[in-house]
Formats: C-alpha cells, structure tokens, sequence
C-alpha cells in the first residue's frame, strides 16, 4: 500500500497567512501541519509516501521533512504540481509512483483523530475499488456531501448549495489504481479543476465505491479561518492528553 499526501494550492481561504507560504507549512499547535498527515499515514503502516506540492514553497517541504526517515518513512518521494488543477490532477500526478499498487490520499490539511488502520484494512480486504470516509458536520456546503441510503452512497455532490445530507466526504480516500484511468476520463469542473468528487463518483458509477463512517474527530484546517482556530485547538487537545482529546 502506497500513500500520497497532497499539500499544493493557493491556500486563498487563509489569506494573508498563506501570502508568502504554502497553507500546509502553517504551523498546527506545535508543529507545522503536514506532519500531521505524514503521521497518520505512517502510523497506518505506509512506509512508501509521495507527496505532491506546487508553487514558491515547494522547496521548503524538502529542507522541512527530508527523506521521510524522522517519520519512520522507508521513502519520501516529491512531485511538483505545475497549476492548480484540482485533487484529481495532482493525484494523476503520482501515477508512476503508484504503479500497479493501492493507494491511500490523504489531503495535507486534514486532521484525524485516531487510527486510519481499521479502514486501511477494511480497504485491503475488498477485492477491488475505492473507499472513503464519511462524518456528519453541521456545514455540509463547505465539503463533498455523499448520500447514504440503507448504508450505501447513492450519489456525492461537491459543495452542493442545497445538501441532501449532512455526510461530508472527508479529505482520506482509498483507490485502486484504476484511479488513473479514471481521472483520464475526468472533465474540469466549473471552477477548472479535475474535482476528487468526480473521480469517487466514477468509482460509483462503476459499482466499486465503498465507504465508512468515521470514528473519532475530522478537522479541515484549510477551509477557513475559523476551520483553522478550531483544528489548532483539537490538535493542541490531542496532544496534551496524549491522542484521546
Ligand atoms: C476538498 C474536496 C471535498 C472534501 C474536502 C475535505 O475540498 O473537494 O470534496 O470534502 O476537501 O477536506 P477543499 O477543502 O479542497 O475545497
């Protein structure tokens, strides 16, 4: 099982402090925000990640996390994403990395709680396909919003105006690496970017999608100021109680 962490984009919603620095290097509580998802990978048992970034901070993820070793990494591997063109895209981005392995993505900007490894498994226990992660906010028009019915998704909409649940897609998806052909099919949204939504509901489509429920807390430090202040106090919670808070 590979992992990939992407940590490109503007970071517009955090602006002025993404001005001059790449969201993902913001500090979280006492430590810089993506080593959080490093460790949540890392922890899981994925010791092959490849983490995809852009713009004028890239380099300083190098000088930052280096081959990945502190981490207990067995190989830290960088891709340069040249636009933003969306998840989607940058996750193409790691099709030679990938292989013909599995693959689990994860955004830098999410937090979570607990161990991915009950669905780490869970994933590598289906013959095939995808799997995602879903957890009931109270704003659901900020995320992906996946309907459920007799526990399975019906359909997922990205940042729908009018949500039909209150299930967000959180920012861990789990694919095979038919993945990559997939995202060749994917059209540019109307924002003009290949959208992660599309490339889950291809798997939909398909019959190949599978999903949980999330246990523990989810926090996107990315989606706004306030999303920030609130994922550095959980973050500040867990780590003074040792994980639980
Ligand atoms: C992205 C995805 C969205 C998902 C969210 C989770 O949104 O497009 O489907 O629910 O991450 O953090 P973004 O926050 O990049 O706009």
């Amino acid at each position: 099982m590979k992992g990939v962490i992407l940590a490109g984009g503007l970071g517009s919603r955090l602006r002025p402090l993404t001005n001059i620095t790449n969201k993902h290097l913001l500090p979280v509580y006492d430590r810089p925000m993506i080593f959080y998802p490093i460790e949540t990978l890392a922890e899981a048992g994925i010791r092959d990640v490849m983490l995809v970034t852009g713009g004028g901070s890239a380099g300083d993820f190098l000088r930052l996390l280096g081959d990945g070793s502190q981490f207990g990494l067995t190989t830290l591997n960088y891709a340069y994403q040249v636009k933003e063109g969306g998840i989607a895209q940058a996750i193409g981005l790691t099709r030679a990395f990938v292989g013909h392995d599995r693959f689990v993505v994860m955004l830098g900007d999410n937090l979570i709680q607990r161990s991915i490894r009950p669905y780490v498994e869970a994933f590598a226990a289906q013959e095939s396909g995808a799997r995602i992660l879903l957890k009931e906010v109270p704003n659901p028009r900020d995320y992906g919003v996946a309907e459920v019915r007799d526990g399975k998704v019906v359909s997922i909409e990205e940042k729908p105006a009018e949500p039909r649940s209150s299930l967000a897609v959180i920012g861990l998806y789990m694919y095979d690496s038919a993945a990559f052909e997939y995202i060749d099919t994917l059209k540019p949204s109307g924002r003009g970017e290949l959208e992660v939504t599309d490339l889950n509901n291809a798997y939909l489509a398909a019959g190949r999608l599978y999903a949980d429920i999330l246990e523990g807390w989810w926090s996107d430090a990315g989606s706004s100021i306030d999303g920030y202040l609130e994922t550095n106090i959980k973050a500040a919670r867990m780590r003074r109680s040792g994980g639980a808070g």
